[in-house]
């Protein structure tokens, strides 16, 4: 596929994607001509534009207007208090809004984070149609010539994260993205957009653009990460996975650190408290990781499934992966693509086979796979509900998933912990070790409403707003006392709410949830 072209201004990069083929002498990833300068000392900060009380009036309106055709009741206490959550979470989307594009967090994440980007439009499409299509837009705008789209696009300078453009790259030509790709939202996001649009004109334009290159990067999944045609597909960093410290890859985490690992100085850490971050020893392993893959011609991903020491078939990756393409088949319909609707399916129906080798009958729960060893992990994390969002679990898996739930549920005070509190290695803490996160309970939570269970469903939703309530809009949040988490002002937190408070039912992923591909919607 044709390189595109770069649609946002790179105030500091002048870019190419020639290098995008690979030469021995060449970096095959998309790189920055000149090393990035930073901003001169002194500078002042970014200034943001606060357009709350148009975004507030214009959120208002359209709401209004879906709620009379609702036939639901209001309590308008509710109301107030709704209000106020809508009113900071547009703020905080629009603080963090870099032109085109969202950062996670200013200062701990400060670029275009690839499933960070996609759940965030889905915030914006609450109050603003076309800066939701731009973030697509922009996400997609440095995708690989092989489909890859990258973890992290590197759109503006910024020295406060580790590891930046020029770990990724080389201190001579920064990269221009990272090297590895992140849990592929877009399409759902896409759909969404699509659904909900009131300017069926520009979603229609939008998504005719956007559809070839999620295509391809679905493409690219199966081609780099699915070689041997399991079904499912492998992440082989932990980033890949978004859940980058979960318990199920501690074992097939042992592999040897590279004892010429260069020195390194973490930023995360100058921005949140260590005893919610991944330790040192696991940031050793995820740059052995690293540098290996750099050194494969730079993510060369023909050769990256074979050499990685990792190899783990992730639930979280898979889920997504599946409901995207159940996402992107509803869009090949819509625009009429025969072929690609075709394409897709195959992928829906080698994904059924594909789940049925990380479900354990005994725990009844869904597990991730070392591929290496065979082995499914021991931990029970949040993602082996996510099935039940991605519409493959059969109705008494999904009755089995229930009531292991509840069961965790029984010892929280707050929905969904990351991991079974009854593990010993349960953090309340430690990022993806304990700590509740609300993309991932919406997306639980719109599952289990799919599959009949709407207490819980409400339960999830009820607990994600008592938190955001009472804790703001943090990174995550400690499921026993409720207190926030991680970074501040988070965006797709925000995205989270709005997208909730606005759309009770979410996004719909039709009433046949399982079986073969002539009931898929
Ligand atoms: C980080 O640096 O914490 C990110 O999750 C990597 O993408």
């Amino acid at each position: 596929m044709a390189p595109p072209q770069d649609t946002f201004q790179k105030e500091e990069m002048s870019v190419t994607m020639a290098d995008a083929i690979p030469t021995p002498s060449e970096p095959r990833y998309p790189v920055t001509k000149r090393t990035l300068s930073p901003p001169a000392r002194g500078s002042p900060p970014t200034e943001v534009a606060l357009k709350t009380g148009q975004d507030h009036k214009n959120w208002r309106s359209r709401s209004l207007h879906r709620l009379f055709s609702s036939t639901e009741h209001l309590n308008p206490d509710a109301q107030l208090e709704e209000d106020a959550r809508v009113r900071d979470s547009i703020q905080v989307l629009r603080m963090n809004d870099r032109g085109g594009y969202t950062v996670p967090a200013e200062g701990l994440y400060p670029f275009q984070w690839n499933w960070d980007s996609a759940i965030v439009s889905a915030g914006w499409a609450v109050f603003d149609e076309e800066r939701a299509w731009a973030e697509l837009e922009t996400l997609f705008s440095d995708q690989w010539a092989d489909g890859m789209v990258a973890s992290i696009n590197f759109i503006k300078f910024s020295d406060t994260y580790f590891p930046g453009p020029e770990i990724w790259g080389t201190p001579e030509k920064p990269s221009k993205t990272s090297g590895i790709s992140q849990p592929p939202v877009a399409a759902m996001s896409a759909r969404f957009l699509f659904e909900h649009a009131e300017n069926q004109d520009l979603a229609k334009a939008k998504v005719e653009e956007l559809f070839p290159k999620m295509l391809a990067w679905h493409r690219w999944w199966y081609k780099a990460r699915d070689p041997e045609k399991k079904g499912v597909v492998a992440i082989l960093h932990p980033w890949e996975s978004g859940m980058d410290n979960s318990p199920a890859w501690d074992e097939a985490m042992k592999f040897p650190i590279d004892p010429e690992l260069p020195p390194y100085v973490r930023r995360d850490l100058t921005h949140v408290n260590a005893s919610m971050r991944p330790t040192k020893d696991t940031y050793d392993h995820y740059l052995t990781l690293l540098y290996k893959f750099k050194k494969a011609h730079f993510y060369d991903p023909d050769q990256l499934y074979w050499i990685s020491p990792l190899r783990v078939t992730d639930l979280c990756v898979n889920s997504i992966l599946f409901r995207a393409n159940r996402d992107l088949r509803w869009l090949a319909l819509q625009l009429g693509k025969e072929e690609e609707t075709t394409e897709i399916e195959q992928w829906l129906d080698a994904g059924f086979e594909g789940f049925n080798m990380l479900w354990d009958e005994e725990a009844g729960l869904y597990k991730c796979q070392d591929q290496i060893t065979g082995k499914l992990a021991d931990a029970g994390i949040s993602a082996a509900f996510l099935p039940l969002f991605a519409g493959v679990a059969s109705k008494e898996q999904a009755a089995k998933l229930v009531e292991n739930l509840e069961r965790w549920l029984s010892k929280v005070k707050y929905a969904v912990p990351s991991l079974n509190p009854e593990d010993p290695r349960f953090d309340q803490l430690q990022y993806w070790r304990g700590p509740v996160w609300l993309i991932i309970n919406w997306m639980i939570s719109n599952g289990l409403r799919h599959y009949g269970y709407e207490e819980l469903a409400d339960r999830i939703k009820q607990d994600s707003i008592e938190l955001t309530n009472k804790a703001g809009l943090r990174e995550y949040f400690d499921p026993l006392t409720g207190d926030g988490c991680g970074g501040r002002q988070f965006s797709w937190t925000a995205a989270m709410c709005l997208a909730w408070l606005d759309r009770p039912a979410a996004i719909g992923i039709g009433h046949k949830l399982s079986g073969p591909k002539k009931q898929l919607e």
